[in-house]
């Protein structure tokens, strides 16, 4: 069973818990995803895999609340069951030893994902340069465990409140213009917004760039059709032909416009489910 074996906030809105899933962990792979449900009736949350131990037998989930899936999961506590835990699903990241550099860009709590793709991309003998980055300091996250996955980490906030000042794209393009021939392959997850701003710098220098795409998505198997994304000028389905896409070939707006269809809807839902619980 999917049982919450520890649970820790580590700001206001951003929850890391530890599920016990000895078959996902066994089985998980950097770049993958889990569909889990929080309890019976509700809805179903696609969360990056943030690490594994096979030996243990557990998942780490990194999530932020940001409406009434969310908020229910992270009122759960260590020992609780979770009603549905299915994983791993979506394509493995494509590692490889590279002759070049690796640059790896985290946004938010897109830090989350892309830490097992660092880690892995270490372990094979790449040089890893990350950049991770958040509004504030208050909500950076993971920053000693990519210092562990990375062999230079930069840290960037918008505010300057910790590390450089601006945004990671700024950091990658800074990096870019000493450093281009020396890089072989980028990676960046995040917002939208930041993904594709870091697909413009790389795109500036012909560099190859990841990106890791959170449409909406519904069963996680190709069938419902929810998580279409066009790639290239094809529909490509991001539960299982992805999550992660060539930057360049990505129509960003497209992705951007999807995710907001259901905005009213999901703030009904959250209005409802606060005060069904009787939270302010
Ligand atoms: C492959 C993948 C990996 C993800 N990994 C992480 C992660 O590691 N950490 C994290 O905090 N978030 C992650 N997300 C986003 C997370 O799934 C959504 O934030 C969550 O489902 C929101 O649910 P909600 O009911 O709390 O919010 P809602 O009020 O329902 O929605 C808030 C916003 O979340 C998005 N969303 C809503 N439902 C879904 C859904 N079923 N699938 C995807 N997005 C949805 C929409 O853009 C919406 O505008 C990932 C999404 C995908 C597709
Ligand atoms: S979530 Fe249904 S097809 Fe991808």
């Amino acid at each position: 069973m999917a049982r919450i074996l520890k649970k820790e906030q580590w700001s206001d809105t951003i929850f890391s818990m530890l599920i016990e899933a000895k078959d996902v962990a066994k089985a998980s792979k950097a770049g993958q995803f889990i569909i889990l449900i929080p309890k019976e009736h509700g809805e179903r949350v696609p969360l990056t895999i943030a690490d594994s131990s096979k030996d243990e037998g557990w998942v780490q989930i990194v999530f932020q609340v940001v409406g009434k899936s969310t908020l229910e999961l992270s009122r759960m506590n260590e020992g609780d069951e979770l009603y549905s835990f299915v994983g791993p699903l979506g394509m493995p990241s494509e590692v490889e030893k590279f002759s070049g550099k690796v640059i790896m860009i985290g946004g938010g709590i897109g830090i989350a994902p892309i830490h097992p793709i660092a880690k892995t991309l270490k372990d094979l003998g790449n040089h890893v340069v990350s950049i991770i980055g958040a509004r504030t300091a208050d909500l950076l996250i993971m920053e000693d465990k990519m210092k562990e996955a990375s062999t230079e980490l930069i840290v960037a906030t918008d505010d300057g409140s910790k590390g450089k000042k601006g945004f990671v794209n700024m950091v990658l393009e800074e990096l870019l213009a000493t450093e281009a021939d020396n890089v072989d392959r980028i990676w960046a997850i995040g917002p939208p917004i930041m993904m594709k701003a870091c697909t413009e710098s790389a795109k500036k220098f012909n560099k190859p760039i990841i990106v890791s795409l959170n449409p909406i998505m519904v069963d996680g198997t190709g069938m419902c059709g929810a998580c279409r994304v066009t790639v290239g000028g094809k529909t490509k389905f991001a539960c299982v032909d992805g999550p992660e896409f060539d930057g360049a070939l990505v129509d960003f707006d497209e992705l951007m416009a999807r995710q907001r269809q259901y905005k009213e809807q999901e703030q009904k839902a959250l209005e409802l489910y606060k005060a069904k619980e009787g939270l302010a």
